[in-house]
């Protein structure tokens, strides 16, 4: 891997981020390190030209901007949407499940993980703590590395059909987690937890525990050309939206990157795309309603987040024309129904970023007889009316607890987004 490759670092933030709390707790350091200030939502907000600030929404939704030497109701935002959230599994209230002398803890699904990918994997805990201080609740994040958890699948002896039939999975039977069989409950693994954020376990009436797994992020392949690890979607595209954003050099027009919580759930929470979050934060920087308006209708949008690549084993499943390879760079995403955003002109766009910045893009369509997933592109765009395009870079095994994507595709997606940033494209019309 070259020297000044941005994957190393893609790979220490995918270990550290077992929670979209902790993966915009790591983004927001590393915006402090680099002289962003950090706005309150709750604050009077008066920003200047050339600011660089950032703003979270309950702990797992940030929106990081550089504001440009032009006002952006004359020139827009350059934005990039991603989201922090993927898919997993979620301790539920009241969890201890009684068994033949193993302890289990019941969970509750988190969007739509290949359920039988998590089995037999050494799993472990990370979240959120709500603690009371006086009479003011503060939420604190918390992560364990220690394997605590299994999700133990059935012997091949007393699952017979299990590789002509498929491992097939009752998400409310076959997924409770083994984690004692000394007489431990859901109590003790609340106090662990405690202990891991060092706070008194009597301070703490709440949680929101997440199951993950800890095996480390890797580059694999014969001559590192794969990244294996969990999470790629999408915290790859948080981490280049992000490194992005911090290698944009000074522009007229105000850059916004802008990560949300829940996409895997549908978006409509406070801090999903669904929400009035990059609505305020915009509408704040513009000034005024009027040029809040004139601002929305100069920017435009590259929402980036995992594409399909074509599977070496299943090759049947991918349009006859429209084939992204891994490492064959950032893949512009169409759908006629418009799960997508990219149009005629937002693809244009795109490749024209591109191509200045000396980078390949491929295409990604739905076979007319498959399902098209979606993305946080039309929620942001049908509140905003932001031009927006979908893109993404090409991975295998999507919403696996294990993923693989090309190692090569994240610097050139980068590369891409920082062209994007810097206005050199427009659109006009
Ligand atoms: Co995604």
């Amino acid at each position: 891997m070259r020297t000044d490759s941005y994957v190393p670092d893609l790979l220490s933030f995918l270990d550290s981020s077992p929670t979209a709390s902790l993966a915009v707790m790591h983004l927001a350091s590393k915006l402090d390190q680099k002289g962003f200030q950090r706005l309150e939502e709750g604050d009077s907000w008066e920003i200047g030209a050339n600011v660089r600030f950032y703003t979270i929404r309950s702990s797992s939704s940030i929106i990081a901007g550089i504001t440009g030497t032009k006002a952006c109701k004359e020139t827009g935002c350059r934005i990039i949407g991603a989201h922090t959230d993927f898919p997993g599994f979620r301790i539920k209230p009241e969890a201890d499940r009684k068994t033949d002398n193993i302890n289990v803890l019941g969970v509750e699904l988190y969007g739509s993980p290949i359920l039988a990918t998590w089995f037999d994997r050494d799993l472990s805990l990370a979240g959120t703590l709500a603690v009371r201080e006086d009479d003011t609740i503060s939420r604190k994040p918390f992560m364990i590395r220690k394997p605590i958890f299994r999700m133990a699948s059935p012997a091949i002896h007393i699952e017979r059909e299990i590789n002509k039939k498929g491992f097939k999975v009752n998400p409310e039977k076959n997924t409770p987690l083994l984690f004692s069989s000394s007489g431990a409950v859901l109590e003790d693994v609340v106090s662990l937890a405690c202990e891991s954020a060092d706070v008194k376990r009597d301070s703490v009436s709440g949680w929101c525990m997440e199951v993950w797994d800890p095996q480390p992020a890797a580059l694999g392949g014969l001559e590192d050309d794969f990244i294996f690890s969990g999470r790629l979607d999408n915290l790859t595209m948080c981490h280049a939206a992000t490194e992005a954003l911090l290698a944009s050099e000074g522009s007229s027009e105000t850059r916004l990157v802008s990560l949300f919580n829940s996409e895997e759930v549908g978006s409509r929470t406070l801090n999903g795309a669904g929400s009035t979050f990059i609505d305020s934060v915009m509408e704040r920087l513009a000034g005024g309603r009027d040029e809040y308006f004139r601002c929305l209708s100069g920017s435009i949008q590259v929402s980036a987040d995992g594409a399909h690549a074509v599977h070496p084993n299943y090759p049947e499943k991918h349009d006859p024309g429209c084939r992204p390879v891994l490492n064959g760079g950032p893949v512009i995403k169409v759908n006629a129904a418009e799960k997508y955003t990219s149009s005629d002109v937002t693809s244009a766009y795109f490749r024209t970023c591109a191509d200045r910045s000396g980078v390949d893009v491929q295409y990604f369509v739905s076979r007319n007889d498959m399902p098209c997933g979606s993305t946080i592109g039309p929620i942001t765009s049908t509140r905003t009316g932001v031009r927006s395009v979908d893109v993404g870079n090409p991975m295998l095994s999507m919403h696996s607890v294990r993923e693989t994507a090309g190692s090569k595709d994240h610097d050139a997606m980068i590369k891409v987004l920082i062209e994007h940033l810097s206005g050199s494209v427009n659109i006009s019309g």
